[in-house]
């Protein structure tokens, strides 16, 4: 018997730094997944197969099977998949097998998108699965490699589609008048979340004064963005994902290959476009104001070199079973 699961991959269109102290944010789950699948294995031991490390965990031991870096991927992985056997005073050893379509360490939220997926597929195995603790874990086991998360990347990930987030506040459904075509574009530059959301955290101690200046223009920011949205008014849509490209620089977490790949996009018709997720590289997205011209503004990415894709809003989010 096998417990299954897929989760989605993800973006932030607004809001992605600020939402750590308070602010509000938008995000979207998009349509690229991790999906996992769990089977009972020897009592105790706990192995976990995936395309980029994999390793077997018995006890305090942890023994390399492949992968650089391995351990630190697979910590928070193993941390969450024990948490759902202690909770349910199982002995029972995993085997746990994930296989993924997300470009990882770029912003789009597959370290999320694992943990809740991994979850899902043990609580699957081993009983009734519920949504809301499934995320909980996930965000829990988040905080072992990222210790301020949020949590916005776990909840968009497990209740997907787009969504208004904000700490504390929980999320709120965000329903678009219009679609939205975007692209992502990706420098490539793998980043470190728990790096940058430090740097930022030392920006505000160090200028309080200045961060809450950002804050609350950050806050403006999302709030116009949901009035469009609500309207369908894509072009004040993209002017407001530049405006938060400023900020995101003013924070100093973007990147010039980021910078450059925003560039490209807009020079390619975007109506707007801004790095996305933690930055320090990672991936951009872009606004297009039809289907053709996302197109033309993934080519121009490609043309540079660059690895770029267009997606679709993913309503539905953690699928189990
Ligand atoms: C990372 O995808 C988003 C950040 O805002 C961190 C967080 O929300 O925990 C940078």
């Amino acid at each position: 018997m096998k417990g299954k699961a897929s989760a989605p991959a993800k973006i932030i269109l607004f809001g992605e730094h600020f939402v750590v102290y308070g602010n509000p944010a938008i995000l979207a789950s998009i349509n690229r997944r991790i999906s996992v699948s769990a089977k009972k294995g020897k009592k105790g031991k706990v192995t976990i197969k995936s395309d980029i490390a994999s390793g077997e965990f018995e006890g305090s031991t942890f023994k390399l099977i492949e992968g650089v870096n391995a351990r630190n991927a697979l910590d928070p992985l193993y941390f969450a998949a024990k948490q759902a056997l202690d909770a349910r005073k199982q002995k029972t050893g995993l085997e746990i097998t994930i296989k993924s379509d997300i470009p990882y360490g770029v912003g789009l939220g597959s370290s999320a998108a694992a943990l809740v997926a991994t979850i899902a597929a043990v609580e699957s195995l081993l009983g009734r699965p519920d949504k809301k603790k499934i995320c909980e874990g996930a965000i829990e086991a988040e905080r072992i490699i990222h210790k301020n998360s949020s949590g916005a990347d776990c909840f968009v990930s497990t209740f997907g589609g787009l969504i208004h987030y904000s700490r504390g506040g929980g999320f709120k459904k965000v329903d678009s008048k219009t679609k939205l075509p975007l692209v992502i574009g990706d420098t490539g530059i793998k980043h470190n979340t728990g790096e940058l959301v430090s740097s930022v955290r030392k920006l505000k101690e160090a200028n309080q004064m200045v961060f809450a200046g950002l804050m609350s223009q950050a806050k403006d920011i999302c709030n116009q963005a949901l009035v469009a949205l609500g309207s369908g008014n894509i072009e004040q849509l993209g002017v407001l994902m530049n405006e938060s490209q400023l900020l995101l620089n003013r924070l100093g977490v973007s990147h010039e290959k980021a910078d450059d790949l925003i560039d490209v996009a807009k020079s390619s018709g975007a109506l707007g476009a801004k790095m996305t997720g933690a930055g320090g590289g990672g991936a951009i997205i872009a606004l297009a104001a039809s289907k053709e011209d996302s197109e033309r503004i993934a080519s121009d990415i490609k043309a540079e070199g660059f690895a770029a894709f267009e997606v679709e809003i993913d309503p539905i989010g953690l699928v189990i079973g």
